[in-house]
């Protein structure tokens, strides 16, 4: 029988293709979703346990039936700007969720985590690219989130010895490149997505922010390929159950492109004009975020196989084209 792994927001972006993952190298991906932000055909590879991480009695009854070796935790709100507007909402269904889950684990065989977390736990960077070892201040309620799920998973392994493993994920890309699954969030926040959609639709897309210290102007970013995310998760399951101590890793390309760089290869991919509008600069978006990853790649043995922007845009326009197309 294939191994059990539990991953809540299996029915989400990364998770769906981490179950994909998983799967194809021989475990049993169970998804755990509540289907807010995620959908129930993006669950191919295993079941789906549709409920919600707070609530205990519906976890408790998952663990017990599927005695799963480790959990991969996604299920999350992922917007930075909502979590600006709306901090308590965060609060609660990201720490509330996570601290809750992470709870009933105690009580379980089940030793092995590995978390999504995100390079928002450093806030604004003082060095670029960024490394792990960089001051973690976050700078809105998402990241500051995220930073107390690692503090708190650092605790859990002094406490009572849950091993594992932070990944500190720069801008999810991209899709699953043989069309099985993609992105499809609403409202769409991304700006890839958000600039093929509106290439696709003719019309605007606004650019947050055009007299930041880049190149160009606009904000500068790290894609990485969500495939190349899911590999990082296999490779850090892989890593937990060899003995491999509670760690944070950074998972980025150390390519960074611009906001232009991406509405350009949006055009070149889709043969399609984009309609671009100015507009005023964000709350909370840092001008530049590029990941140092070396660790990843030196302790997990993970190399990014879609490291270059136009690959990663053309396997997005694949997949939203059947929709937008
Ligand atoms: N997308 C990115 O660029 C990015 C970058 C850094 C970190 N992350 C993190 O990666 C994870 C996955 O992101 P995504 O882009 O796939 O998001 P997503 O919204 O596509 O997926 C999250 C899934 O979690 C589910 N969910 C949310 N709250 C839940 C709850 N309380 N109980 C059960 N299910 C719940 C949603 O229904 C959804 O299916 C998140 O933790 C996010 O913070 C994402």
């Amino acid at each position: 029988m294939n191994v059990p792994i539990l991953v809540t927001g299996g029915a989400g972006f990364i998770g769906s293709h981490a179950c994909k993952t998983l799967s194809a190298r021989g475990y049993l991906p169970i998804s755990v979703d509540n289907l807010s932000r995620g959908h129930t055909s993006a669950v191919k590879w295993g079941p789906l346990e549709v409920g919600d991480l707070r609530d205990i009695i519906f976890l408790k009854n998952v663990f017990s039936r599927y005695q799963p070796v480790a959990v991969m935790h996604f299920a999350a709100f992922a917007y930075v700007s909502e979590s600006m507007k709306n901090p308590s909402l965060y609060h609660d269904n990201n720490v509330g969720g996570a601290e809750t889950l992470i709870n009933v684990i105690r009580e379980t065989p089940c030793k092995y985590f590995v978390f999504s977390s995100s390079c928002t736990v450093y806030g604004d960077p003082k060095v670029i690219p960024i490394a792990e070892e960089h001051p973690r201040y976050p700078v809105n309620p998402y990241g500051e989130g995220k930073h107390h799920i690692e503090k708190y998973l650092v605790q859990a392994n002094q406490e009572w010895g849950l091993h594992s493993v932070s990944l500190r994920y720069f801008n999810a890309a991209g899709a699953d490149p043989e069309g099985e699954i993609g992105e499809s969030h609403d409202p769409e926040t991304h700006a890839i997505p958000c600039a093929l959609i509106a290439a696709a639709k003719r019309q605007p897309f606004a650019i947050n922010g055009t007299n930041y210290s880049t190149p160009d102007g606009t904000c500068v970013r790290d894609y990485v390929h969500v495939s190349d995310l899911a590999d990082a998760h296999a490779k850090a399951l892989n890593y937990l159950t060899n003995g491999g101590q509670t760690e944070a890793f950074n998972l980025g390309t150390g390519n960074g492109s611009s906001v232009r760089d991406v509405i350009q290869a949006v055009k070149d991919v889709t043969g399609r004009s984009v309609q671009v509008v100015e507009a005023p600069r964000r709350a909370g978006d840092p001008a530049v975020l590029i990941a140092a990853a070396e660790r990843a790649g030196s302790i997990l043995d993970w190399s990014p196989r879609f490291k270059d922007l136009q690959t990663q845009v053309q396997h997005a326009w694949n997949w939203l084209s059947k929709t937008y197309g």
